[in-house]
């Protein structure tokens, strides 16, 4: 970590005056101090949804209505602060967070939340666990690494591929009665993509590689990424019947995956000519990510937008006003593992960062950030955990190319882990936690009828996005 005599007596000098910058306007990209000093006080506004440190609070999770799924995307944003601008304030909470939410066979899924957890939810949280391993994070202390528990997620995830529908993927839910298990989408699917390229970079072990290679085929198969964008799944029995809508962290959780596997062919086996391949479906996911009137807007078509839900009218919740801060956070990676790409990603980023911190000036602390950033300014109708961290994200990961690349067990990853981690450990695709249980009829009609009503409500929100 870097201190600075000026800045730090310039902090001194606020603090005895007691004010509080009431806006970002002082943040200049090409001035890390400046980036840092602004990223702090954003982080300070995310920290304060945390519900660990409240009585009665749980360790790990942010106050209602943000779900368990949503604190996973939390802890990655801070682990990123850390390992971004060197500051560790947030360290200690962060790692009782993670190690508190690992579960109870290590593999994500924790028997308090397991009930209604998906596959998206335990994908999000172990790309955070592998972004903690790729950083070297601070270890639990245990034989139970970061490492560990993303491949116990990733093996049980992988041992609920169903072939029985549409010729194989993840459903989005892992139990039968909840709705969305008749789904299968682009979160569920590319979250074990991107951890499984992730893996295989980490470890070199040759069968996760086999597993992104298979859920890619699978999914160009089925068109769920279709000309290098990605939709956001298919609706079962009928294998066609598709999703039209586009979301920003769909399109990064491939576009990350893609490119660490062109990474990864280079670095475990250099004669391997699947890097090209990988190079070039790294490139159509990115230029089509990049597409006119899609991801980005304003003036100069680089300001981040979640076209789906936020057109004239905004229509997003509180789990899409997060997207684009995961989509951040996959953008910084790719800019990492496919230096070519970086200067250009770069110049969405540094623009989109720039617009989301004119809108950090609102709240009690004067830098609560809100959803619309082409507007320039705060706006107090969508403020939250999600608008928080998608501007933290945002933020950092223009300075991401100024910190390491992500580590591997060959070039100084020391995270400990498993290839048997998991419930499949134990037993071996057998576990409740690896397969759906079966259940019966009454609840089935409970699971439908909740289905209806769902998408009752999708068609009454009534936005098509027509693509
Ligand atoms: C680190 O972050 C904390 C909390 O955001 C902040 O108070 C502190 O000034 C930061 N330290 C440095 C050196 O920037
Ligand atoms: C983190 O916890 C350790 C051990 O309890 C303590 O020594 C250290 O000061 C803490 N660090 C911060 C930044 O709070
Ligand atoms: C599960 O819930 C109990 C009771 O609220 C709580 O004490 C515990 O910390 C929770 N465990 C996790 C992993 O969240
Ligand atoms: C499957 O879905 C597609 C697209 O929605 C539709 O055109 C087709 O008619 C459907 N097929 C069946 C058998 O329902
Ligand atoms: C590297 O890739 C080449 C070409 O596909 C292959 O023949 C060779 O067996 C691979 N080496 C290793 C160690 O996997
Ligand atoms: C991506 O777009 C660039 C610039 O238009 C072009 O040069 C490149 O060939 C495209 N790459 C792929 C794989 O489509
Ligand atoms: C792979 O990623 C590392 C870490 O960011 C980077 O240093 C390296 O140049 C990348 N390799 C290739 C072949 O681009
Ligand atoms: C990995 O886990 C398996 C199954 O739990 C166990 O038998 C094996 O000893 C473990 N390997 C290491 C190196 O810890
Ligand atoms: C590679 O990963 C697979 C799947 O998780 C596992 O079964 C196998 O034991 C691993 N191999 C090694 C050498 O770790």
């Amino acid at each position: 970590m870097r201190f600075g005599l000026i800045p730090a007596l310039l902090s001194a000098l606020v603090f005895l005056l007691g004010t509080v910058r009431a806006d970002l306007s002082f943040m200049d990209l090409d001035k890390p101090d400046t980036v840092h000093e602004a990223l702090s006080l954003v982080a300070g506004g995310l920290m304060d949804y945390y519900d660990g440190t409240r009585p009665g609070g749980t360790v790990g999770m942010f106050v209602a209505p943000y779900y368990w799924w949503h604190a996973g995307a939390a802890w990655n944003a801070f682990i990123d602060y850390w390992h971004i601008t060197g500051n560790d304030t947030y360290n200690n909470l962060t790692w009782a967070a993670m190690k508190h939410q690992r579960g109870e066979k290590y593999d994500l899924m924790v028997s308090n939340f397991s009930s209604s957890e998906g596959n998206d939810d335990q994908g999000v949280w172990a790309m955070t666990m592998m972004t903690a391993a790729e950083k070297n994070f601070p270890e639990p202390g245990d034989e139970y690494g970061w490492l560990y528990v993303a491949q116990g997620a990733f093996n049980t995830m992988a041992a609920r591929w169903d072939t029985q529908s549409c010729y194989g993927g993840l459903h989005w839910q892992i139990f039968q009665w909840n709705s969305g298990y008749d789904y299968k989408n682009a979160i569920a699917n590319g979250a074990l993509f991107n951890l499984g390229a992730r893996l295989y970079r980490y470890t070199g072990n040759i069968t996760y590689l086999e597993w992104a290679e298979r859920i890619w085929d699978w999914s160009t198969q089925i068109q769920i990424v279709d000309n290098g964008r990605v939709y956001d799944g298919i609706h079962l029995p009928n294998c066609s019947d598709r999703s039209p809508y586009l979301w920003t962290y769909n399109a990064g959780i491939y576009l990350s995956g893609a490119a660490a596997l062109y990474n990864a062919t280079v670095l475990r086996n250099n004669t391997d000519p699947r890097h090209g391949l990988w190079f070039d479906r790294a490139n159509t996911l990115w230029n089509a990510t990049k597409g006119p009137n899609l991801f980005f807007g304003g003036p100069d078509k680089n300001i981040m937008v979640e076209i789906a839900c936020q057109q004239k009218t905004i229509t997003c919740n509180s789990d899409q006003r997060t997207f684009k801060g995961i989509f951040s956070s996959l953008l910084g990676q790719t800019a990492q593992m496919v230096p070519t790409l970086a200067s250009d990603i770069m110049w969405y980023l540094r623009a989109s960062a720039m617009a989301a911190a004119r809108t950090c000036s609102g709240g009690r602390d004067g830098h609560t950030c809100s959803l619309n950033w082409l507007t320039g300014q705060y706006s107090n109708d969508y403020i939250g955990l999600g608008e928080q961290l998608s501007a933290m994200e945002v933020i950092q990961n223009t300075q991401v190319l100024l910190s390491s690349g992500p580590l591997t067990d060959i070039t100084g990853g020391t995270s400990k882990g498993n290839g048997s981690a998991g419930a499949m450990g134990f037993h071996p695709f057998g576990a409740d936690e690896a397969h759906p249980l079966n259940i019966g009829g009454g609840d089935r009609a409970g699971a439908a009828i909740i289905t209806v009503i769902v998408g009752i409500m999708m068609i009454a929100a009534g936005w098509w996005l027509l693509v």
